[in-house]
């Protein structure tokens, strides 16, 4: 049984664990640390029997919701955690009034792009070199999904 709860700045060591080893280019601890200080950011953790297994940065405002981050361990991927997460997070989003939730993601991702496309995601639009990349910069794909 996956249980949410609020990220504490307490989580931050295993979060940071888990970024770094699921992202070729994770996000720093102070970036999870700013997040934590914004009011209209959301940060969560995902537990179950195993302990902390995924978390989610949502950010929401004007009627919008944006997924800015979210991650398995990666020793727990591929086992439907991701969906589950996502499916949480839409519901979230529509809780906070958002009529539509945006993300993007690196045109490499192939696991992300199908768990988005699956479920509902349209592709909007590209950003052209907006994440670093191990050779220069790589483009970034925009989704949204319609919540209303
Ligand atoms: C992307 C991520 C969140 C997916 O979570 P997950 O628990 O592995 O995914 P699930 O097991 O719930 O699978 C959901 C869907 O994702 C897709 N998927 C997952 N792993 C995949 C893989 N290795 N190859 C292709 N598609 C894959 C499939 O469409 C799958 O649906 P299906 O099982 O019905 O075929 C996870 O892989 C992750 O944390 N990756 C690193 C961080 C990251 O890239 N986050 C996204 C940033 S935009």
């Amino acid at each position: 049984m996956l249980q949410a709860r609020p990220m504490l700045e307490a989580d931050l060591p295993l979060i940071m664990a888990i970024e770094e080893r699921a992202y070729p280019h994770p996000w720093s601890q102070g970036i999870f640390e700013d997040c934590l200080k914004i009011s209209a950011y959301e940060c969560r953790i995902y537990e179950d029997q195993d302990g902390l297994c995924a978390y989610s940065v949502l950010s929401t405002g004007a009627g919008e919701a944006h997924l800015l981050n979210i991650c398995v361990r990666p020793e727990r991927q591929g086992l439907g955690l991701g969906r589950a997460v996502l499916e949480q997070v839409i519901e979230r989003a529509k809780e906070k009034g958002a009529d539509t939730l945006f993300l993007e993601v690196r045109v490499s991702n192939d696991s992300a792009r199908r768990l988005y496309e699956s479920a509902g995601f349209n592709e909007i639009g590209q950003r052209f070199d907006y994440y670093p990349a191990d050779q220069g910069r790589e483009d970034a794909l925009v989704f949204a999904l319609p919540l209303l």
